[in-house]
């Protein structure tokens, strides 16, 4: 079911395009605003999955500051602007405007204008599998590597996404030549699509790898719509998109777990780890996710268990653990460092099954729903 929230001050307009909304299957209208500021406030508190906003608002606020205030604040909200034939308006995703909906048109435009909603539920698209977690250090990386390899060569098509613009560690653990490109050299906006290709890099196996920049100063070059752009594109064509993120819960961070389909959070038996969590999980409540996309628990360093129990975790957290894997600090560093996937090089190695059984756990409960 999509939450459609309308934003239309001219009250007949409203009416028509309630009822159009009305008619849609799998279309629920979460509320029509009159207002521009009170739209933009229940869009943020919300996070409804589609914006509907005319772009003639009357008054001070244009529908098109809207649209961009609400792709800000709710990056995973699909936005369509409506407007009329006098008043062309092309789709620009990177100022919030996903899709156009001309007045008066008919049910078919309406719906290919809510279209194949953002938010993870790209239809006919790969899964977005975000891996992240509330403390740095736990292995996000090296599992968000290791998992995209698995997964490839059980046959599926893979996309890995550098998702930290800022000391990306993707490079680090793959032979990435020097001048490969990353997202920063990508043009914004529905651009990206036509050169994605160029800044592709074909991976250990085959997995296609798109890079966070290469600068820490360049991170502050790639718009938070950007990232979920990309995602998005990537989805297009791959059946599994897996996406490293920071452990900041920045505004970046936020944009790729509400574009994610399900998301891996990593966790170890130490310390501070279960109280971050725990933080974590309830701002994922907050914002929506829980019952949206399943939030799964990964136990790295499993064997480490300073005296806890997976159960116990389970059950303080609330949320499933999908994967433990074991510590194995020689062969994990030795491939970091040699920039070769463990899972390829040692497949027969418990961390490399541990990752191995991680993917086939997450393909099966793909199954399931
Ligand atoms: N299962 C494991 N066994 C032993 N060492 C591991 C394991 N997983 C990760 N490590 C080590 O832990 C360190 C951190 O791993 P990694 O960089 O993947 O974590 P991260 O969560 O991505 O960190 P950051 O928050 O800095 O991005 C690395 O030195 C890595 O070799
Ligand atoms: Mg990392």
């Amino acid at each position: 079911m999509k939450r459609v929230l309308l934003i239309e001050d001219l009250p007949q307009v409203a009416e028509h395009l309630k009822s159009m909304l009305a008619r849609e299957k799998d279309v629920e209208v979460a509320g029509v605003q009159g207002q521009a500021e009170a739209g933009i406030t229940q869009a943020k508190t919300e996070k409804p999955d589609v914006v509907l906003v005319d772009a003639l608002l009357q008054g001070k606020v244009t529908g098109f500051d809207v649209a961009k205030r609400i792709r800000a604040a709710s990056p995973g909200t699909r936005i369509v602007v409506v407007t009329v034939p006098q008043r062309p308006v092309d789709p620009r995703p990177e100022q919030g405007i996903d899709a156009v909906f001309v007045l008066p048109g008919g049910a078919n435009e309406l719906a290919s204008a809510l279209g194949g909603t953002r938010g993870g539920k790209h239809e006919g698209g790969g899964q977005i599998i975000a891996v992240y977690s509330p403390k740095g250090g736990t292995g996000k990386t090296t599992i968000a590597v290791n998992l995209a390899c698995v997964l490839r060569r059980n046959g599926a098509s893979v996309a890995l996404f550098d998702g930290v613009m800022q000391f990306g560690a993707v490079r680090h653990l793959l032979p990435v030549p020097p001048a490969t490109r990353s997202i920063v050299d990508l043009p914004a906006g529905a651009a990206m699509r036509g050169t994605l290709a160029e800044a592709i890099w074909e991976g250990p196996g085959g997995i296609d790898v798109l890079l966070a920049p290469p600068r820490p100063e360049e991170a502050d070059l790639v718009a938070v719509s950007e990232l979920t752009n990309a995602i998005g594109l990537l989805a297009g064509n791959h059946d599994y998109v897996i996406v490293d993120t920071p452990a900041r819960l920045s505004e970046d961070t936020l944009a790729i777990l509400d574009a994610a389909s399900v998301i891996l959070i990593i966790i170890t038996y130490q310390g501070s780890t279960i109280a971050n969590t725990r933080s974590a999980i309830d701002t994922f409540e907050a914002l929506g996710y829980k019952g949206q996309k399943p939030l799964l628990l990964v136990v790295n360093q499993s064997d480490l268990t300073a005296g806890l129990s997976k159960g116990g975790m389970e059950h303080a957290l609330n949320l499933p653990v999908v994967g433990e894997i074991p510590s194995d600090s020689k062969l994990v560093s030795e491939s970091n460092n040699k920039q070769a996937p463990f899972v390829l090089s040692n497949a027969n190695a418990p961390v490399s099954q541990a990752v191995a059984n991680l993917a086939n756990a997450l393909v099966s409960q793909q199954r399931k729903r």
